[in-house]
């Protein structure tokens, strides 16, 4: 069965109390119940890290492994080159990678504004709660036939 990572950046792993106002109220566990029950043939491996260079680590294992990526880089989104450039070698090795919002950075603080992963992911969804991750995950189905 294929494997699709779903990597979560830094204070992720709060959500539920986090903000419920603008990221809800369900937990990573529960986004993880959501998406195993929503999707059949792939195996769900849903991480979460504060910590940048493990974030980083995880790309280059989906190169390694060529798995599919969903990626949540919270704040990392906005100022990572670092992060940026490790995406870029998972699309670069022609594997997909979703950058996924729970909210709509674009409707918020001008410093969300600027994303450093959007021009190399495969694309983006943005501001759509859990359904972020669930349409990218269809995205991903959908491409691994
Ligand atoms: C976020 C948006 C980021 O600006 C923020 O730093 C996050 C979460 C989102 O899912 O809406 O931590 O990536």
């Amino acid at each position: 069965m294929s494997t699709v990572l779903i990597l979560n950046g830094p204070n992720l792993g709060r959500l539920g109390s986090r903000e419920p106002d603008v990221y809800g109220s369900g937990t990573l566990d529960d986004l993880k119940a959501r998406l195993e029950a929503e999707t059949s043939g792939l195996t769900i491996d849903l991480r979460q890290t504060d910590d940048e260079a493990t974030l980083i680590g995880w790309l280059h294992e989906a190169v390694d492994s060529k798995y599919p990526v969903i990626l949540n880089p919270a704040a990392f989104t906005h100022y990572s080159y670092a992060l940026s450039d490790a995406a870029k070698l998972v699309t670069a090795a022609g594997l997909i990678l979703i950058e996924v919002h729970l909210s709509n950075p674009h409707a918020r603080e001008e410093f969300r504004h600027t994303s450093v992963i959007s021009a190399v992911a495969t694309g983006t969804i943005a501001g759509l709660g859990f359904d972020s991750y669930s349409l990218a995950l269809a995205f991903v189905r959908s491409r691994l036939g």
